[in-house]
């Protein structure tokens, strides 16, 4: 049995040995009963030290996914499910392609649990739980907790955004915030328009809310700003939703001509323009962003921490002009009694000891590497890339040389998951470029994926 065990993660060991036991499990569909090898088997196999495994095992006994034999060693104690509700899950993920825990998550938006770093925020949060009782036990303010707005703020400065504290409004997540955003300012029946190919949970969320999209194809530099024009006189939509830095799933960014051309029209057609940038922290430097063009009462800010400091943390925020942001505010209270105020102070915490400003130049650093690597294999590999990023997860791709039907068939025979075909159109359309996601690009099963796709092309007579 071979356990795919990275020591350079920080992800322990033992947890690492758990997740590569239970994927094998699952994957293979090992029945109950099956006696396991034997935890000398399995470390030597592996390189692990005995008493690794046998702590594993001992955790998966408290599971209930194995049982101690009689005698000595360990028994599969019930059928590990693939059960897609509880599974691994990551928006836009492809739903035909089984999705075990052991399989390389290539298209999915986040950063792999392996990069995340946890020693600065277990320290925060035992700080917090130590020294802030109400942190512990208390509802946080409606706008959210006013030291974490503080530090919002800062590094709203720094992007050129300039507001003051109470235009801000913390959100579970930008996830939360574009809920609200959606409940509070949109109706059933309101017509925005969103970029195409884009970020599905939002077309799912839109849908939800009875609200009609109509589409501008992204461009390696912004939305398409002719269509947007003709679009906004055709239809006169409410709104414009886009992804200023880094694009799920292109990976392209505003350029400041485009910017300009995308404010001009939404402010001459009195377009609300809701501009996500939850990747900004991935990116070093000010950059274009149309909130630095002036909040007021055309542009909502959305940003959030879960692609850098924790997705589990649900912190996230808006910004907005005072009258928006009080609405917003008052739809959060009554619908959630407000955000939580225990994982505001602990990133408030991290914030404030500079912590996370030196994380995410970690994590900028890394993906850069990897970033530059991938897309080599990409060139050697024969797939188009759309508009080289220079920055964050993202790279949209597919493959000049196998048709997609192949693609699929090497991604399942090297354990690989890919992004859906459809989720990234608002209409639904099925697509043969896919995001790659470039912290899991350089594992081995990617690029021998990705070399499997190059030996189909076809051979020149
Ligand atoms: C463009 C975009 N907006 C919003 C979100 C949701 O972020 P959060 O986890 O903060 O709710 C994501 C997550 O993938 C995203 O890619």
């Amino acid at each position: 049995m071979e356990l795919r065990i990275d020591r350079q993660a920080l992800v322990p060991v033992v947890q690492q040995i758990v997740d590569a036991l239970a994927g094998w499990l699952r994957q293979d569909g090992v029945l109950p009963g099956t006696r396991l090898p034997s935890a000398r088997q399995i470390a030597r196999a592996n390189l692990l030290s005995q008493s690794s495994v046998v702590e594993a095992c001992e955790r998966l006994v408290a599971q209930g996914v194995l049982a101690p034999r009689q005698g000595a060693g360990f028994i599969v104690a019930v059928l590990v499910a693939d059960g897609r509700q509880d599974g691994p899950w990551f928006e836009g993920a492809e739903m035909t392609l089984g999705g075990a825990s052991g399989e390389l998550k290539l298209g999915c938006g986040g950063l792999p649990e392996s990069w995340r770093e946890t020693d600065d925020l277990t320290y925060a949060i035992r700080q917090v739980s130590r020294t802030d009782m109400a942190g512990l036990f208390n509802y946080s303010t409606p706008l959210g907790l006013p030291a974490l707005r503080e530090q919002i703020l800062k590094r709203l400065l720094q992007l050129d955004i300039e507001v003051d504290k109470r235009r801000i409004v913390t959100t579970s997540g930008a996830t939360h915030g574009l809920d609200l955003i959606v409940r509070t300012l949109l109706k059933p029946g309101d017509c925005v328009v969103v970029e195409s190919p884009g970020y599905s949970m939002l077309f799912d969320l839109l849908r939800l809310n009875g609200v009609t999209m109509i589409e501008v194809p992204r461009t390696p530099c912004g939305p398409d700003t002719q269509t947007l024009e003709a679009l906004l006189v055709k239809y006169r939509p409410r709104a414009l939703f886009i992804n200023s830095f880094y694009h799920n799933p292109t990976g392209s960014s505003l350029t400041p001509v485009i910017a300009q051309q995308v404010l001009q029209l939404t402010k001459a057609h009195g377009v609300l323009v809701i501009e996500d940038d939850v990747y900004a922290d991935l990116h070093s430097g000010p950059g274009t962003r149309l909130a630095a063009m002036g909040i007021d009462d055309n542009v909502i800010y959305v940003g959030s921490y879960s692609k850098t400091l924790s997705s589990s943390l649900r912190v996230g925020f808006v910004v907005a002009s005072d009258a928006i942001v009080s609405r917003l505010a008052e739809v959060k209270m009554t619908s959630s009694m407000g955000a939580s105020r225990f994982c505001e102070a602990v990133l408030a915490c991290l914030l404030a000891s500079g912590a996370y400003r030196k994380l995410v130049q970690r994590q900028r650093q890394r993906l850069n590497t990897d970033r530059e690597a991938a897309l080599q294999v990409l060139e050697d590999t024969d797939w188009e890339v759309f508009g080289k990023p220079v920055g964050g997860l993202f790279i949209w791709a597919r493959s000049r040389s196998c048709d997609f039907a192949q693609v699929c068939i090497q991604a399942r025979r090297f354990g690989v998951l890919l992004s859906s075909v459809t989720a990234f159109s608002p209409g639904g359309e099925a697509t043969d470029w896919q995001r790659i996601n470039v912290a899991y690009a350089c594992d081995p099963r990617a690029r021998a994926f990705f070399q499997a796709t190059a030996l189909n092309r076809p051979q020149a007579f």
